[in-house]
């Protein structure tokens, strides 16, 4: 811990982001306001009213620049513009306008590990030839004999390394369309600096970091060495320089790093302000677990004030009610678990009982669009359908990230459902015609009804602060906040006695007399 930093001091006490509730826009996929089948920032300004009824306090959109689209948009042609088929970047501008007024801040996603072959750095990287200083930017080597530099294999499968006609061979951690930049080189470094303030002067309030712990590599090393190097934070550093010039701006990052003590060295007080929970993501819904992710979570942020995040999904993971309506609930992105059997309405009840825990812990919340609806994972989209490049990259066995990122219904009783006037880029399942926000919206029952309500008593009561562990015997989370909600999760296999209280606020599912059943959470007011 730095020396300016004592433990318990709250940095940013009023930072929006510390109790916020984000919710993450898939563009493509929540709605399309042209026909085209995609989804576009037309349709997302069209629906920004859904999203202040919902009661959320910013959006998160995925990569809405310029790209070829081999990854969804995480192939990033061009930091400082829109993809054509989302709109343009005047319309960008309005959107985050109209959701200021609506009371929403807006998050955008910034990938600096890669970009996509067709940016301009690339074409002329290939034009320039081995020793130029455009190859300077990324990472090109002459192979090892007839082989690529290194064994280094590729995050969504096969070899990191791909050939070009000259030659020398580049890297890439992801997709062979996502060339790595060098970040030992400065002019990477300013750039994306200027790719911050491009955005920070358009009004955006937040920066999600994609990839965050894997910049800095070490090529000369036989195995993959490039997660979380200590060079990263000199970067990070430097960013938070520019965040803090422009004021109430926030740094998120995505920083897969199990390692506790190594996750915290992200969040210093001069570094970024939040980063994504994915322990709490890949528990499984067992008591114990959660406890422990809970405790682990609490003790690597208290001590350094940054708030914990908690999230139960987003664009990458399969999706809650399918996940938690399995034998093994847990999450793996090296086994998405694709096929095995799911009881839907288990899946569901304890969607909804993980949505009022993830809610009532104290720091941020993330919900993925979608989840407020309780949708499945789409299983059976047909193969030649198939977008994400794991499917491909991994010899067609593992079907990749495609059935949580299936356009969003909204309204009527058969595909679009409202999501476009044309034919959705992937095909929604006809049984989300109980699904839509339409059917959902007057049902005091529905997820989305409870999604709205917690958001509501979260923005009045709830966010970042402190929790206190309410001992109700095994089986059973509880824990109060010092707004005086007690939140009672159950999950063991027998009904379990409510603690006193005053009045119950909401729960997840039907009380059973004042018993609460099994995969069920109740908020309590003491
Ligand atoms: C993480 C993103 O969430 C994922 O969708 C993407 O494929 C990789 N980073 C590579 O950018």
């Amino acid at each position: 811990m730095p020396a300016s930093m004592s433990p318990g001091t709250i940095r940013n006490p009023d930072g929006w982001w510390r109790g916020a509730s984000i919710y993450q826009v898939y563009l493509r996929s929540f709605a399309d306001g042209n026909g085209d089948g995609t989804g576009d920032l037309a349709g997302l300004r069209a629906r920004l009213p859904y999203l202040s009824k919902l009661g959320v306090d910013a959006i998160w959109l995925n990569p809405w620049y310029p790209s070829p689209m081999a990854d969804g948009g995480y192939d990033v042609a061009d930091y400082r513009n829109i993809e054509p088929v989302f709109g343009t970047l005047a319309e960008a501008e309005k959107l985050i306008e109209e959701a200021h007024e609506l009371g929403i801040r807006t998050i955008v996603d910034v990938v600096p590990n890669h970009g996509s072959d067709q940016m301009v750095w690339f074409q002329e990287a290939l034009e320039a030839g081995p020793g130029s200083e455009a190859r300077e930017r990324f990472w090109f080597r002459p192979g090892n004999g007839d082989g690529p530099p290194n064994g280094w294999k590729s995050i969504f499968g096969g070899p990191a390394w791909t050939q070009v006609p000259d030659g020398e061979w580049y890297l890439h951690l992801f997709a062979p369309e996502q060339p790595d930049f060098n970040w030992n080189n400065p002019a990477v470094r300013e750039e994306f600096l200027d790719v911050l303030r491009f955005w920070f002067d358009r009004g955006v309030d937040g920066i999600r970091i994609d990839s965050a712990a894997v910049l800095v590599k070490d090529l000369d090393s036989v195995e993959e060495s490039y997660t979380d190097h200590d060079g990263v934070h000199e970067i990070y550093r430097e960013w938070r320089r520019i965040a803090d010039e422009y004021g109430n701006r926030v740094l998120i990052g995505e920083v897969w790093l199990p390692d506790q003590e190594r996750f915290a060295l992200y969040l210093r007080q001069d570094e970024m302000h939040t980063a994504f929970n994915f322990a709490f993501l890949a528990s499984p819904w067992e008591p114990d677990a959660l406890r422990d992710v809970i405790d682990m979570t609490l003790a690597t942020h208290v001590p350094i004030s940054a708030p914990a995040t908690w999230v139960l999904s987003n664009h990458d993971v399969t999706r809650p009610a399918t996940r938690f309506g399995r034998a093994d609930t847990s999450f793996d992105h090296a086994d998405r678990k694709h096929g095995m059997p799911s009881d839907f309405e288990l899946g569901t009840r304890r969607a909804r009982a993980a949505a009022l825990l993830a809610m009532a812990l104290p720091g941020s919340v993330y919900v993925y669009q979608g989840e407020e609806l309780g949708l499945w994972e789409v299983e059976d989209i047909p193969d030649d359908l198939r977008e994400d490049p794991i499917w491909a990259r991994s010899g067609h066995t593992d079907p990749g990230r495609d059935g949580c990122r299936v356009p969003l219904p909204w309204s009527g009783g058969e595909p679009a459902f409202g999501f476009s006037t044309g034919t959705p880029w992937l095909p929604q399942p006809a049984g989300w015609s109980t699904m839509t926000v339409e059917a959902q919206l007057d049902d005091p029952g529905s997820m989305l009804s409870l999604y709205r309500a917690a958001l509501g008593i979260r923005r009045e009561r709830l966010g970042d602060g402190v929790m206190t562990w309410l001992p109700l015997g095994d089986g059973v989370l509880a824990f109060t906040r010092e707004s005086g909600l007690i939140c009672v999760v159950n999950l063991g296999s027998q009904p379990v006695r409510l603690p006193p209280h005053e009045s119950i606020l909401l729960t997840s599912g039907p009380l059973d007399g004042d018993l609460l059943p099994t995969d069920t959470t109740a908020w309590l007011s003491s």
